[in-house]
């Protein structure tokens, strides 16, 4: 058994006390999502309502998820905290280093090789500090956590924006960065602001070509990739109750492409049926006695105006088959409109590659779904038009759906199976193209399809739909064939109907798997030693950073004067540095080269002031720290917006910038700077922004009397011997306050560790 029993039963066990406690303080009937963030409150019990989209409350997860990309630099960090074993039940998936070329044997051992220092590493940190390890081709996490951990009521976070998917097994499940991770995993809180609840009320049933993602194509048409931020999106209604566990969690995956915090369904007969068939009868038993516990009071579901923020409607028995894209999933196409809209927009019309699975959508019922098309058109003497590859999402679902004859099915179309890993969907893909700029229109059944995702071409049409429509698509070799009205024409020159696919939910022969990936963690970690050498260019490991030096700091240089947006890609880039995330030191070799120097316009080119010369950015960072001398990044609006990635914040502290001076912050880099021991201050007069010139040194007073609500003074010292004056604010509390005295948070939980 890889998942924590005993943790669910008494996480079961106390949830009756502390729904009464949340029924008190919110004094009105519930949503699941309600419960169950009211029973994972950090403090216990609820003693106040919280404001919705208003709040910062502090919640105490159940576990993490770590995928491997992300996790170096987390559980480089986590090292640091002093703590032997982790706080809460946490895994690692190697899943986001494989790429995808010839076919899953040969791709699987190239990456093995390839990556063995980081696989090594991860690998080894899990054992020693007491964490579950699923080894290279084990699976994609999320289809993972949902085979093994996801459950009712349960909530998560993990280290990858479609941690989400486990919301389709009624687990409050969201993504976030390193840091946050870490500090979970080190014993912290986790806060959050407290979401805007929007429901979903389905309708209807699906029938014939329209399948769960589906709902979701059109909820991302209706929301758009924006229309989800700060909220969670609860299912409800008869067509909820009808859709599979894993169609619930394609439905849920996908609502990151919306911006959601999370997506969730309540507890049903089709979840109970997933944990069984799943292994985990224990969990099923357990959630059976609190069954109308673990979905949204009736009250809620029957006016639901009422109690959710917005509602919306879908009814699935008149919903059509969809097709998202280009260049963006909230693109909403009905199948009966696209081919109009192919044509219309001059899309390449020839479907280069169809590609199905991924963490979204590569289900038992999916993978048949797509197989009864396949055979089909085996069976009428069609092969696929287009290169065609086949994802499974995990071992266990590749070795049953293996054992059960769908992937010579797909094979005798012409397909091509990839290692159970993320590969094209996070651009791991060796395209077979002659011409890498071509303009060309591919469909997959994942989620994500902006420019260059893929396959790194900017001229890629991708687009979005369910597996089994990408199948039809991939057979016909055109994206405006239309399966339901059009006929496609085999080597003999008959004219052959695709009939609507048929799929089944639950294998009937049960789930296998030989070996399933999975390593345990050592009982007793205190002898293994974390394997990471010297020499490696892609993992390093962490030293603390330095505490304040107990003065005010003065003397500093202007790095930067960034103009307009400046997200975390713009600080810490993604793409080639992705190889480097473990290694702080060569990624900070990033730092900062997307954003735009104010007063020459460029990217990359900074005044260095020791020599008067332009250079890039990292290398004059450089040479300040190497002349021992601190650094000021000033700022525009809502600076570092984008992502949580905590290396954004990390890289200038390890390079010796002191403080990120901006009009505003986006809230988590403003947090993560925090975390790392920086200055995060703001303009109280944003016009001073035009008052800080090129040469200028500066210094920061009132630090020695630092504390909440107070603002800090800057004076810019021009080179022409005049100097200025004025307040800057900060949102530090007094927690956060001891994290920048004593260097970062990380120093300070070591210290009470150590104690
Ligand atoms: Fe991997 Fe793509 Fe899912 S990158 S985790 S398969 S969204």
């Amino acid at each position: 058994m890889v998942f924590d029993l005993d943790m669910i039963k008494k996480f079961y066990a106390g949830y009756a006390g502390k729904l009464a406690a949340a029924r008190k303080v919110v004094n009105h009937p519930l949503t699941l999502t309600e419960k169950i963030l009211y029973t994972h409150l950090w403090k216990g019990n609820a003693d106040e309502a919280y404001g919705r989209g208003k709040d910062y409350v502090d919640f105490a997860p159940d576990r993490v998820a770590m995928q491997d990309a992300t996790a170096q630099m987390a559980l480089l960090q986590f090292m640091q905290s002093g703590r032997t074993k982790v706080s809460v039940p946490s895994t690692v998936h190697c899943d986001h280093l494989i790429q995808a070329e010839t076919g899953a044997v040969a791709d699987l051992s190239r990456a093995k090789s390839q990556n063995k220092e980081v696989y090594d590493f991860l690998s080894s940190v899990s054992n020693k500090y007491g964490i579950g390890f699923w080894k290279p081709g084990a699976g994609i996490i999320h289809q993972v956590v949902l085979e093994n951990y996801a459950f009712p009521g349960g909530m998560m976070i993990g280290t990858d924006s479609h941690t989400v998917n486990a919301g389709g097994l009624g687990t409050i499940a969201i993504g976030v960065g390193g840091a946050d991770a870490c500090d979970v995993m080190a014993g912290l809180p986790w806060e959050l602001k407290f979401p805007k609840l929007i429901g979903v009320k389905l309708t209807g049933k699906l029938s014939g070509w329209t399948a769960s993602k589906d709902i979701i194509l059109k909820v991302a048409g209706i929301l758009t990739v924006k229309g989800g931020t700060g909220a969670i999106l609860e299912y409800f209604g008869e067509g909820a109750t009808s859709l599979s566990c894993t169609g619930k969690g394609t439905i849920c995956n996908m609502g990151a492409e919306i911006g959601a915090t999370t997506s969730i369904f309540g507890y049903d007969k089709k979840m109970a049926e997933y944990l069984r068939g799943t292994a985990r009868a224990e969990v099923a038993d357990a959630a059976d006695n609190l069954a109308n516990e673990l979905t949204g009071d009736p009250e809620v579901y029957a006016n639901p105006e009422k109690y959710f923020d917005q509602v919306i409607e879908i009814n699935l028995s008149e919903l059509e088959p969809h097709i998202n894209g280009p260049f963006t999933p909230d693109l909403a196409w009905p199948i009966s409109k696209f081919a109009d809209a192919v044509r219309e927009n001059g899309w390449p019309e020839v479907l280069e590659v169809g590609l199905i699975g991924s963490c979204t959508n590569s289900s038992y019922e999916d993978i048949t779904r797509a197989a009864s098309i396949a055979e089909q058109a085996t069976s009428k003497g069609l092969t696929a038009r287009s290169e065609f590859t086949i994802t499974p999402g995990s071992e266990q679902v590749r070795f049953t759906v293996d054992r059960d004859g769908y992937l010579k099915t797909f094979e005798k179309m012409g397909g091509v199976v990839l290692a159970n890993a993320c590969g094209p969907c996070i651009g791991q893909w060796a395209r077979h193209s002659k011409d890498p700029n071509k303009k060309n229109s591919i469909v997959t059944s994942y989620n994500r399809n902006f420019a260059k995702r893929n396959d790194g071409n900017a001229n890629t049409h991708a687009f979005v739909a369910s597996p089994e429509l990408t199948t039809a698509l991939a057979i016909a070799g055109s994206l405006t064939f239309n399966p339901l009205t059009d006929y496609l024409t085999n080597d003999k020159g008959e004219k052959i109907k695709l009939e609507e696919p048929k799929g089944i939910e639950m294998p009937l022969k049960g789930f296998a798997v030989d070996d399933a990936g999975y390593q345990s963690p050592a009982a007793d970690g205190s002898k293994i030693e974390v394997l990471v050498s010297p020499t490696s260019d892609r993992l390093q490991i962490l030293d603390p950073f330095p505490a304040w030096e107990g003065t005010d700091i003065n003397n500093l240089k202007l790095l930067i004067k960034a103009k307009g947006k400046c997200t975390t890609d713009h600080i810490s880039m993604a793409g080639p540095w992705l190889k480097y995330r473990g290694h702080l030191d060569n990624i900070s070799n990033n730092l900062l080269i997307g954003a735009v120097n104010f007063f020459n316009e460029k990217t990359n080119s900074v005044k260095n002031q020791l020599t008067g010369e332009y250079g890039p950015l990292p290398e004059t960072q450089r040479a300040y720290k190497a002349d021992g001398i601190g650094s000021v990044i000033v700022g525009d609006e809502n600076y570092g917006e984008g992502s949580s990635r905590e290396h954004a914040a990390m890289e200038p502290r390890h390079l010796g910038v002191r403080a990120v001076l901006v009009k505003s912050f986006a809230r988590i880099h403003e947090t993560n700077l925090k975390k790392q021991g920086m200055l995060a201050i703001t303009f109280e007069n944003k016009d001073d922004y035009n008052k800080v010139l090129e040469d200028d040194s500066i210094d920061i007073t009132g630090l020695t009397s630092f504390s909440v609500n107070k603002p800090l003074v800057i004076h810019l010292n021009h080179k022409d011997g005049t100097s200025e004056s004025f307040l800057v604010n900060h949102t530090y509390n007094e927690q956060q306050i001891e994290w920048f005295k004593a260097g970062g948070a990380l120093n300070i939980i070591r210290k009470e560790f150590e104690n």
